[in-house]
Order: C-alpha cells, then structure tokens, then sequence
C-alpha cells in the first residue's frame, strides 16, 4: 500500500512537473513570464498603439530603504515614444478622428516643449497622419532632433508669453487653421474644376493666402492642444490611473507628481481618489511654478509673476515639461490635498542617486517626482504606499540635466553622497 501511494504521488508529482516544464519552455519561446498570470496577459500587442500603456510598477529599492516607505515608479519610458506622453498623443488623436475633427493623412499640430511633440510624431504615422510641431529654441536641442527624426516639421520659435500672439502653443493653434485653410481651398478647387474660388467671388486675389508650411495634398490640421485638451485627462483618468490601481492590488496610500498640463497629475489623482478617498494626493512643484500656491492657498502666484500673466520663466528652472502659471483645464480636474516645493539641486542630486544607486536613469520631471516622493514618505512617515511618475528616460536630457557642463554653469553641479539634500542619512 505504501509503495502504491508513493508510486501514485509520485507519478502525479511527476506529471506536475513535466506540465509546468513544458509551460516554462512554452513561455520562454514565446517571450512570456513564466508566471502563469503573466504568461496569460503577455499576449502579442497590436502594432504600436497597443505597445502603449501598461508600463511597469517598479519598486525604487534605495528609496523605500531610507524612508522605510514602499516607494513606486510608474516606469513611463518603456512606452515606445519613450515618455508617458505616449498615452496622451494616443488619446488626442483617437478622439481627434473619432470625432471627425482630424481627417486620416491630416496634420497634427502641437507647441510642445517636447515630449508630447515626440509622442504625437510617433503615433501620428500608426493612424496615416502627419506632424507640425512648435517649440521654444531654448528647448534641449536632442528633442527637435528626434522630431525631425520622425518626420516632423519642427519649428523652433523664440520664447514668449502665453499672452503674446507668437507663443509656441498659440502659433501651433494658427498653423492647424492654416493647414485647415489650404485643405478647403483645395477641396473647392476641386468642386470649381481647378479655378481658384476666390477669384470667382472676386474679393480674394489668387495666391494672396500662401502658407510657408502647407501645400499640396494636405488633408487638413487639427491643433492637439494638450493643455486644454481633456482627452489628456482621460488618457489617465482612463490609462494610468486604472493601472496604478491594478498593480498595487488598490493598496497604496499616495500619489505625487508633479504638473506640466496637469493631464498626470489630474488623471490620476481624480480615479484613485474616486476609487478610495482616502488615498492622498499630492503635488511637488518646481521652481518659478505657480501651482503650489494654488493648491495651498488658492491664488496662483509666484514672486515673479501673477496668474494668467505669463508662463513660467524657462530660465526659472532646469526641469523640462513641468511647472506652470496658468491653470489649465487639465489641471482644473486633479483631486489634490496637498503640495510640496521641490529645488533643481535636488533634482539633479535625486537624478545622481537613483543613477548610482538603483541603475535607473531618469529625466528631469522624473527626478522631481522621486523627490516629491520622498517628501510625502517623511510627511506620512514610515509604511506607507507612495506611487509616483518615472515620465522619460535620461536619455531625453544629455545637453542639460546630463551634461556637467551645463549644470556647472547654472550652479547646479551635483556633490551629495546620499539623501542627505533631502535630509535623509545615507
Ligand atoms: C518629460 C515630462 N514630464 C512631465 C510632464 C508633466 O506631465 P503633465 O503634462 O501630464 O502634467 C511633461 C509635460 O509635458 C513632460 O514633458
């Protein structure tokens, strides 16, 4: 009988072992996780767009261990334009055609300080579409290189305020009229059999409308405007929030980041704080940003500037994407009970760290957001869930954040051997 019973167990033992044998090998050929839940969802993604969103959760190990919290980054880079924006461009073009406002081949146009630029010119192609795209000439040179890369028209405009007519974003909106403008004279050319419709009206001289940057066939524009945009809400109202939620198993007690468009911060806050209130929500703010003091004390104000007069001096801080002194309708949506300042010495010195210490090398935005995380772990104390933003890579920021140079000139060169810039023993 015992001999059975061994025999039996052990043939069942046997057969286990040979199945998961196999289901390894099968996960190994085919690129999966070999545990079996991931092996599941790890199917083969569509095309690009489906290679965008469910990035990893990763567990900052240097952090958590000094704060003796469990501090989390969204790992943004690992969508394939490189950045969290990836999802926004998605959600902005999806909506866009959707809605009939963006024809397929038309142009997307964009004032983009870069990464939202990048992501639209990487997603725009998947939908047979194009990309105009304006940014400030103080923005590190490598981001309008990559565009250009893309097949996207860059132009590099001189920064102004928000309020003047020749601010990036506002010449991004007139170039997607434009395109619109060439689009319909072609259309009623085309109705007219080749006369132009000006000239059959009478009151337009023909070639009086020539715009430098559209002609041919073009289908039209449509300005992204990812500021205003709520599409850029939901793509993480709809995206990452829902995600943090899933990985974390709804067990966290924070979120912090900081804000450019708000679209993150906005997205994220609001489906988690809908999910459990008590989940607190925070923001950490850069230099020359007025948001802090809107989200403590309601007025948005800055030393240098009041609401709505200008955006952020770009000479006011390093970090690229965030920061702003405008409240945008993106922002307007996020759920947030608290803020935080955080410094550009203790960005770069976050970005070192996290370099030397966990092998991540993270951007400007993101390094802030680390920083915003160990300031709610020392405000919460230890034992706490604190989700953050990874929003690019480095890679993004080699001739300035990651240039010595560069940060030599601004005063900004790094020296600290730990967390002590943060207060933290190493
Ligand atoms: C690199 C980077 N990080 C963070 C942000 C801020 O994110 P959001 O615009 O969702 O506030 C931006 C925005 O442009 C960005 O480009």
């Amino acid at each position: 009988m015992i001999p059975a019973r061994i025999t039996s167990s052990a043939a069942v033992t046997a057969t286990a072992s040979i199945t998961l044998l196999a289901y390894f090998v099968f996960c190994k050929i085919y690129n999966h996780s070999s545990s079996s839940s991931s092996c599941r969802k790890n199917k083969v993604r569509n095309g690009i767009i489906e290679a965008i969103g469910n990035t990893p959760l990763i567990r900052i190990n240097s952090l958590s261990q000094a704060t003796g919290c469990e501090i989390l980054g969204k790992a943004e880079f690992f969508n394939p334009g490189g950045s969290v924006k990836d999802r926004v461009a998605l959600k902005i073009i999806q909506e866009a055609l959707e809605l009939g406002l963006l024809a397929k081949g038309g142009i997307v146009t964009e004032g983009s300080a870069g990464s939202t630029a990048i992501s639209l010119a990487t997603v725009a192609p998947a939908y047979g579409c194009q990309c105009h795209v304006v940014i400030p000439d103080d923005a590190a040179i490598e981001k309008s290189q990559i565009l250009e890369a893309l097949g996207a028209t860059v132009e590099r405009v001189r920064p102004v305020s928000i309020t003047h007519k020749d601010h990036y974003v506002n010449i991004a909106k007139r170039r997607a009229l434009e395109a619109n403008d060439v689009a319909l004279e072609q259309e009623i050319s085309k109705k007219t059999n080749g006369k132009d419709v000006a000239q059959i009206n009478g009151d337009i001289h023909k070639g009086e409308k020539q715009y430098q940057f559209f002609s041919g066939d073009c289908k039209g524009g449509f300005f992204a405007d990812q500021f205003e945009n709520l599409a850029n809400f939901r793509a993480h109202y709809e995206g990452t929030g829902p995600e943090v939620w899933k990985q974390t198993g709804g067990n966290l007690h924070s979120f912090v980041a900081a804000a450019g468009t708000g679209g993150t911060v906005a997205g994220v806050s609001r489906f988690l704080k809908e999910k459990d209130p008590n989940i607190k929500c925070f923001l950490i703010d850069p230099p020359g940003s007025g948001l802090f003091n809107k989200v403590t004390r309601g007025v948005m104000y800055t030393r240098e500037e009041a609401e709505g007069r200008r955006l952020k001096n770009p000479f006011d801080t390093i970090t690229e994407g965030i920061g702003i002194n405008r409240l945008t309708e993106n922002f307007k949506m996020a759920e947030l009970d608290g803020a935080f300042h955080g410094t550009d010495m203790e960005a770069v010195e976050m970005s070192r760290f996290l370099l030397k210490n966990d092998g991540l090398f993270v951007g400007s935005s993101s390094a802030m957001n680390c920083v915003g995380a160990v300031r709610v772990a020392q405000s919460l104390g230890p034992g706490h869930i604190i989700v953050t933003i990874l929003c690019d890579s480095g890679m993004r920021h080699l001739s300035k954040f990651h240039n010595a140079q560069y940060l030599s000139q601004h005063g900004l060169t790094p020296s600290a051997t730990g967390l002590e810039f943060l207060g933290l023993g190493s």
